[in-house]
């Protein structure tokens, strides 16, 4: 079955076609963040427009790149939310017409259900990871650990209680004065600061539970950018002080989740999934216990069309596909 996916949850126009016999045949990906950057932030109405003038053109450069044309397309794949509304009724209108024009099955993906299976997209040298596992997702919108008990059985353990990780990464960097969407930027900066300079409390740790809060350490690192010099160095510093403490956060609470499931596999998934130094930890915790962590490449780790088809690929391989109405879900739980 060739499936083709349609992401357009946010600020990323991302296609992919994916093939259940022979993996993934093509993706291609748009990014916004030229469009938003002066505004400091995602302006909806933008992105819906962008879209608008995106999304066909993509389809079309996935499809030729993949060798393939429209008519062998089996299914179509949509993100249906969470996300901007404008942005998920784009996707979903072309999604809804092309599978109704090509007369094939339409569904309706979860965006953080995407994020979830991506790391199963492509092979690995110890093979796909399968359930039961624990998956961390973090990306700009969610942070949350869920156990995984099947494809399709999720159970929430934890999750953030005010910011997400990634939004933490992007509302720091924007304190420290760094430019939209500063979460990598943050991160790259880090690596030339110095380990210890800064240290920020490690939230939610001291105390039982799987929930996260991240909004605290914004403060924490306003005041202490406001007390430093204000230099490029202390700006690294700081970076670093603040990642450090978002990375051993995530990761005592990923060990307690392993704990508390039962299980010694750790799938990371969502845009802070691309974070070097988170990517590390979890390796090093995972080897100390025994156990695996894996996570998708780092392309896979933000928005993509890839992580929609395959999520749509394993729901209509299930028989699953929804009527021919254009339904978005801006709020929605997994
Ligand atoms: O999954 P994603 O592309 O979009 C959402 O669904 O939110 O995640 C984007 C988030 C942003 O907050 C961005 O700053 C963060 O992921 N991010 C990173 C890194 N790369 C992306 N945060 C920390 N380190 C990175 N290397
Ligand atoms: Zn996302």
């Amino acid at each position: 079955m060739k499936v083709l996916g349609i992401e357009t949850s946010c600020d990323e126009t991302g296609v992919a076609v994916y093939d259940t016999d022979l993996g993934l045949r093509a993706h291609a990906l748009y990014s916004q963040i030229a469009l938003h950057a002066q505004y400091g932030g995602v302006v909806p109405e933008l992105a819906s427009r962008d879209h608008v003038r995106k999304l066909l053109p993509l389809v079309r450069q996935t499809l030729a790149e993949s060798g393939m044309t429209v008519d062998e397309i089996d299914g179509v794949a949509y993100t249906a939310g969470p996300g901007l509304v404008g942005a998920l009724l784009v996707g979903a209108g072309v999604a809804r017409s092309l599978a109704w024009a090509l007369d094939v099955p339409a569904v309706a993906v979860h965006h953080m259900e995407g994020h979830l299976l991506a790391p199963l997209i492509e092979d690995d040298p110890q093979g796909r990871p399968q359930p039961p596992f624990v998956a961390l997702l973090v990306s700009g919108g969610h942070t949350q650990l869920v156990a995984v008990d099947a494809i399709g059985r999720y159970r929430l353990l934890g999750e953030t209680l005010d910011d997400a990780a990634g939004e933490a990464f992007d509302k720091t960097a924007k304190l420290m004065g760094l430019p939209y969407p500063g979460g990598p930027q943050l991160a790259a900066l880090a690596e030339q600061g110095r380990p210890g300079t800064y240290r920020f409390p490690r939230p939610m740790t001291n105390r039982p539970g799987l929930d996260f809060s991240f909004s605290g350490l914004k403060t924490q690192v306003l005041l202490a950018w406001r007390d430093s010099e204000q230099s490029d160095e202390a700006r690294a510093d700081i970076a670093r002080g603040f990642e450090d403490a978002v990375v051993d956060t995530l990761a005592i609470k990923c060990e307690r989740a392993l704990d508390e499931a039962g299980c010694e596999t750790l799938v990371v998934a969502g845009g802070v999934g691309a974070n070097k130094r988170l990517r590390a930890k979890l390796a090093d915790m995972a080897q100390r216990r025994g156990g695996r962590v894996c996570f998708p490449r780092p392309a896979f780790c933000t928005d993509n069309g890839a992580m929609i088809a395959f999520a749509g690929a394993l729901r209509l391989l299930a028989g699953q596909h929804e009527d021919a109405a254009v339904r978005v879900t801006p709020r929605w739980d997994m």
